[in-house]
This record gives structure tokens, sequence and C-alpha cells, in this order.
């Protein structure tokens, strides 16, 4: 068996961990970035799009902004669209912030490159990840990479492995609470190579349920339809795709979107979820691996970046000062931020979504508040603060 030492063992290349290294690097702080899949698959996993302007400043400071700034699209606001009109939520002028649009998997690429060029080590493809002594001063990761068994002596556990991933499993059953609402639908989701058909995105509810317009570049499309949580994409040919498309984000001043290639399709199921501790002896959880929200609010990948923050500082806290305040504190920060991003994000999903549990109070309730929302800036500007991100603490 082969055994090496670091300081902070990370579990998962997502967003998460790999900002973490990248903020631990540049605070002196060695650390091994272990990840099950190939470099190919997570640079390539489409996902999220939507970055708070403090996850912009995040990133900026860590310093993997300069790609993000050159070819990210700052956006201002956002469309409503219901009965087939449109109402703009202005950012600007509610909160003075903007967000950005900038792929996932382009922040995981600035990343990898980071890591790439300072030599610092991040394997892929690893197996069998198994944890141990989390309760002593000297935790142990084991794996498996090329056939062989490795041994990784640490100070810290980071599990930043996702929803799927294991670290979750090591909390004891007896210790945490698990929180988790799960919804009767998924989203259908296409990248497809047509210039975006609106300069914001749209949020637009339909008679037939949710769809989004997003995108990722002036020349690529990003949309999302409201699905059944096991719709089948053999009956989803990319004309069909288009037309209900066309169809939920209709306006009466004749609306049409613009199409062209798809290049990506897939379901999303949606879920709320948070564990809670998110620390147990020296393993630490950040982003997916705690938390789930429905994707409604673009939240998912900013609260893996805030965690990660919050984490970062309080391990220079120990590492540098002896101090462990922080890490003490990680969890109830984080779930502090995390327990106000559930609720926006379970409102944004329940305001745009048909439920298949609807009544006729409950159609025309969720008109009522969309129509608040259209007319009252008290109403806008509580979407718009929650959608640019709330202040790090
Ligand atoms: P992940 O990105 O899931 O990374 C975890 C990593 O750990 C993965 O690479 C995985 O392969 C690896 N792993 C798993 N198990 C193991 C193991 N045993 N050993 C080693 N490695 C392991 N969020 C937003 O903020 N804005 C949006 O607009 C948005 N839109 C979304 C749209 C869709 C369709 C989807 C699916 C999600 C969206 N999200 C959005 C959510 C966002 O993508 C996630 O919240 C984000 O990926 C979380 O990052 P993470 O690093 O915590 O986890
Ligand atoms: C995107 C995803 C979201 O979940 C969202 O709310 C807005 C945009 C996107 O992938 O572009």
């Amino acid at each position: 068996m082969n055994a090496q030492r670091t300081q902070v063992a990370i579990i998962g290349a997502g967003p998460a961990g790999l900002l973490l290294g990248q903020l631990l690097h540049r605070e002196g702080i060695d650390s091994v970035v272990l990840e099950a899949t190939s470099r190919a698959h997570v640079e390539s996993r489409v996902r999220a799009g939507v970055l708070e302007h403090q996850s912009v400043d995040i990133l900026q400071a860590a310093g993997v902004g300069a790609r993000m700034r050159r070819e990210g699209l700052l956006h201002h606001g956002i469309e409503l669209r219901f009965q087939g009109s449109r109402h703009r939520i202005d950012f600007g002028a509610l909160t003075g912030k903007s967000v950005m649009i900038y792929g996932q998997h382009e922040v995981v690429k600035d990343l990898i490159a980071a890591r790439v060029q300072a030599a610092l080590p991040l394997l892929f493809e690893i197996r069998d990840v198994q944890l141990s002594g989390l309760e002593s001063s000297a935790p142990r990761v084991q794996f498996r990479a090329e056939g062989q068994t490795h041994a990784l002596e640490c100070d810290f556990v980071a599990g930043c492995d996702g929803f799927h991933g294991i670290c979750r499993s090591y909390l004891p059953a007896s210790g945490v609470k698990l929180f988790e609402r799960v919804y009767p639908f998924a989203w259908l989701g296409i990248l497809a190579a047509a210039p975006p058909a609106s300069q914001e995105l749209v949020y637009a509810l339909h008679e037939h349920g949710f769809a989004l317009l997003s995108m990722r570049s002036p020349t690529l499309s990003r949309l999302y339809l409201q699905c059944a949580p096991d719709e089948d994409l053999d009956g989803w040919p990319d004309e069909r795709v288009w037309e209900e498309l066309q169809v939920r984000l209709a306006t009466r001043d004749g609306f049409s979107l613009t199409t062209g290639p798809i290049q990506q399709k897939s379901v999303t199921a949606m879920r709320s979820f948070v564990v809670e501790p998110m620390q147990w002896g020296r393993l630490f959880l950040a982003g997916d691996a705690a938390h789930i929200v429905p994707p409604t609010g673009a939240k998912g990948m900013n609260l893996a970046l805030a965690d990660v923050h919050v984490l970062a500082r309080a391990l220079v806290s120990h590492f540098r000062y002896g101090s462990d305040d922080l890490l003490r504190r990680y969890s109830e920060q984080c779930l502090h931020r995390i327990w106000k991003v559930q609720r926006f994000s379970w409102w944004m999903t329940a305001l745009l979504h048909r439920f298949d549990t609807d009544n006729d109070f409950d159609r025309r309730r969720q008109t009522a508040e969309l129509e608040y929302l259209a007319s009252s800036p008290a109403a806008q500007q509580s979407l718009a603060e929650n959608y640019v991100g709330p202040p790090l603490e």
C-alpha cells in the first residue's frame, strides 16, 4: 500500500472541492483532491449557469476570475412571463447588484487549470474511498487508483462529493437530522447551438407548466421545461422540445424562439435536502454533499462556493493561529445562509410550477402572487435581493 500525508483531504472535484483546494493553496495549506470520475467528465458536465455577485467576488479573489470576467455575461435583471405578458425584475434598480452567467463546467475548468498549473495533487478516476479516524486528530482516507490501494493521512477531511457521494454516510445516524422534500416534477434541460432569443433569463409559467430560457454565450442557449420525474427522453425528439418551449414561452406580442441543433438533453430531479450538522469530528461536508435545493432559484453552485469560503477561513484559523472556534461554528454559520436559500428556492419553485395537486384555488392564488410581483416594487425587491444573493456573513 502507498501511504502519503496532507493537511486536508478533499473528496470530490466539483466546484466545492476544487475551490476549497484553491483557497487553501493561496493560504499555504496543502491538500489532495480525490475525484471518482475523469477530468473530461467533470469538465464537460453541463449544470448550473448563474453566479451570484458574491460568487463572482469569491472566484476573483481566489485568482480564478480572469476568463469569467472576459467571457461571462453580466445580467442586471430577469423576466417573469405568465399569461402571455412579460414583467422585468430590475436587479440594478432594486439592489444595485447583478449576476454573472458563466457555466459551472467553465468554473470547474478554470479551477482545474489553476491546480494543474500549480502542480498540486488532483487525482481522477479513484475508487472505493473509505474514511477512518474521523474522531481522532489523524483521520485517514483509503482509496484505490490504477489498481493499487493508497492511504492518505491528513488533519481534516472535506466531504465535497455531491449529493450521491459517500462522505455524508460517515455522519452517525444518531447524531444528525435530515430534512427533505421531493417535488412531483423534474426539469428536461437542453443545450442548443442557437442564439438566445432573449437578452436576459426568462422564467415562465404556462398552463402546461414551467419553462426557463437561459444561455451560455451569444451563440449557445440553455433551456428547461417542467416534466415528469420519470420522463422518458425517447418521447422528446428535438422538434417536440422546441414546440413545447415555444408554447410555454409564447407572449401576446409574438415572442419567437430561436432554434438550433440540440447538443445535450437530460432530465434533472428536484429536491430540497439539508443535513444538520454538516460536520462530525474532523469531517466537514460542503456543497451538495450537505444540501440540495431545487434549481429554480439558481442557487446550488453558489451555496457550494459560499460553504467552502467559510470552511477555508476556519481551516486557516486552525493552521495559522491554532484556533478551532471557526471550525466549531462552521455548520451553524453555513446553515444560517442555507436555510435562507432553501426558503427562496422552495418559494421560486412553488411560484413557477404546476403541481399535480393544484386545484382551482391554488391556480388563482399562484396567478395572484405573480400579479402582485409584477406590480409591487416591495415584492420585486424581495425576489431581487435573494436572487443576487444574501450577503456573506
Ligand atoms: P458536485 O458538483 O456534485 O461535485 C461532487 C464531485 O464529487 C463530483 O465530481 C463527483 O463525481 C465526485 N464524487 C462523488 N462521489 C465520490 C466519491 N465517492 N469519491 C470521489 N469523488 C466523488 N446551481 C446554481 O448555483 N445555479 C444554477 O443555475 C444551477 N442550475 C442547475 C441546473 C441543473 C440542471 C442542475 C443539475 C444543477 C443546477 N445547479 C445550479 C446546482 C449545482 O450544479 C450544484 O449545486 C453544484 O454542482 C454543487 O457543487 P458540489 O461541488 O457541491 O457538488
Ligand atoms: C440556469 C439554471 C437554473 O437553475 C436557473 O435557475 C437559471 C439558469 C442555467 O443553467 O443557465
